[in-house]
């Protein structure tokens, strides 16, 4: 009786193949909610425009800064890029520590933090005085009017720095490094690192429109015909569009199938009632999730001899590279059982089966929605360009698609199912998001001097 019963509080987490076909329905409506003129304002999925009119053509040259902020980690990167027939892309970088004290305080600090580390790495690179064009990759939802400018809509994640929505965080920037009097850059460009990452990938296989996240946040971006992007003047070519996917269910169209723990990972976030499609597939929120069906079931008296530890009260305690371990097939259970302890959490041999079942059936849901998603966009790709069948390459970054066992596979599986017509090719970024920015930078300064 207690297996059936932990049986059916999993089965809410099992999504049959017209469930999953209606998740890659209802976002190709958001999406065309997001690209309308009249539809964008009440738009969940915002499908923002990003300026990016084409993927890199290999003319790309010179020496460029980037930031890279938003994923697991902060990094400010030097990008030197050479054109010609022997083209070569060299990076130098450092990683640095985002306190959370930072992340979630007052909108200067951060924007001085991110300063004083660009004054380090620059130190550091003997470079302090050459004032070059920099691309800062923010993934964040930024209202776009141009390269350059960025209107943060709203934090995610584990942001929520105070006065910086509503702000051009280029602007932010350019005032911090003004602040600090000891260096001059010029930013050129803000990249969403959906489109950073699309870019990187692009620039080794041209086939690549597509970029995808699967880490600590999900989201998606491609190109998409500047015919339909409703919300920019211009008819002609192409555009790519940063979809902010993770709002996709904030309407509400995805609550038949979130679970009772679903809604608590939510309630209990930093940004109640949105990004809940995120919420559901994204490394930031699948630990909590665990989390809460383990508080549930050792409360029913299933798990842990019904007793509720000071581990399994604390947030965030199951990280991406924990679900990754306890998930690994080559992993004997007396190996999770020693990860559990190291997480604090004395587990029997049963415990450990419970624990390890409960993981799956999390990081399973995540990557089949998370593939419906992908499978709605490449297939609207299909349709814009009047294909019966289709040849398309993603370019995929995060620590959720890099680390786990099973949740690449289950998605490209979902991919497949789902648009029959496309022949996806997901490629993994190795470079991070900054070498995509540093290109988009190289094409942005390349448009200005024309522009002169
Ligand atoms: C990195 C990119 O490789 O992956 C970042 O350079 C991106 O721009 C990140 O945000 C996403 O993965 P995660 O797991 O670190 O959030
Ligand atoms: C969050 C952000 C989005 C970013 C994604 C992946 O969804 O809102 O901009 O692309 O995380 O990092």
């Amino acid at each position: 009786d207690q297996r059936r019963q932990i049986t059916e509080t999993l089965a809410k987490f099992r999504l049959n193949n017209d469930q999953l076909l209606e998740v890659k329905n209802r976002m190709r409506t958001e999406i065309l909610n997001g690209l309308g003129k009249k539809t964008h304002d009440s738009a969940t999925v915002k499908m923002w425009p990003t300026y990016v009119r084409s993927i890199p053509d290999g003319s790309e040259n010179g020496d460029f800064l980037a930031l890279d902020l938003g994923g697991t980690n902060f990094r400010v990167l030097l990008v030197k890029i050479r054109s010609g027939k022997r083209r070569t892309v060299e990076m130098h970088n450092k990683i640095y520590a985002i306190p959370m004290e930072v992340m979630q305080g007052t909108g200067e600090e951060l924007f001085d933090h991110i300063v004083h580390c660009i004054s380090d790495f620059l130190d550091y690179m003997g470079m302090k005085n050459a004032r070059l064009p920099m691309g800062f990759t923010f993934s964040f939802p930024c209202r776009q009017n141009s390269l350059d400018e960025g209107i943060l809509v709203t934090w995610t994640k584990g942001f929520k720095a105070t006065d910086c929505e509503g702000e051009d965080v280029v602007g932010l920037l350019r005032e911090g490094i003004k602040r600090r009097e000891e260096f001059e850059l010029d930013v050129v460009a803000v990249v969403n690192d959906t489109v950073g990452t699309m870019m990187t990938c692009a620039y080794e296989e041209p086939s690549c429109e597509v970029g995808l996240i699967a880490g600590t946040g999900s989201n998606a971006c491609y190109m998409e015909e500047m015919r339909n992007i409703e919300t920019v003047d211009g008819d002609e070519g192409r555009m790519c569009v940063n979809m902010e996917w993770g709002a996709f269910g904030d309407n509400g169209c995805l609550d038949d199938i979130r679970t009772e723990y679903d809604r608590i990972v939510d309630d209990f976030s930093l940004n109640p009632g949105k990004q809940r499609y995120e919420k559901m597939c994204s490394g930031m929120y699948l630990g909590e999730i665990v989390r809460n069906i383990l508080i549930d079931l050792t409360k029913r008296g299933f798990l842990f001899r019904g007793q509720i530890s000071e581990a399994l009260k604390t947030r965030s305690i199951f990280e991406t590279k924990f679900l990754s371990q306890i998930e690994s097939d080559r992993l004997a259970l007396l190996q999770v059982r020693s990860i559990l302890q190291h997480l604090g959490l004395d587990s029997t041999c049963d415990d450990s089966i419970i624990v390890k079942e409960v993981c799956g059936i999390v990081s399973h849901r995540a990557a089949q929605i998370c593939g419906a998603g992908m499978a709605a966009v490449v297939d609207k790709i299909r349709e814009n360009r009047g294909l019966n069948q289709m040849d398309i390459t993603v370019g995929v970054d995060g620590t959720l698609y890099k680390l786990h066992p099973h949740f690449s596979g289950v998605m490209h599986q979902t991919v497949k199912e789902l648009a029959p017509k496309c022949n996806v090719n997901f490629l993994l970024s190795e470079d991070g998001s900054g070498k995509g920015a540093a290109l988009i930078t190289a094409v942005g300064c390349r448009l200005r001097e024309q522009e002169r």
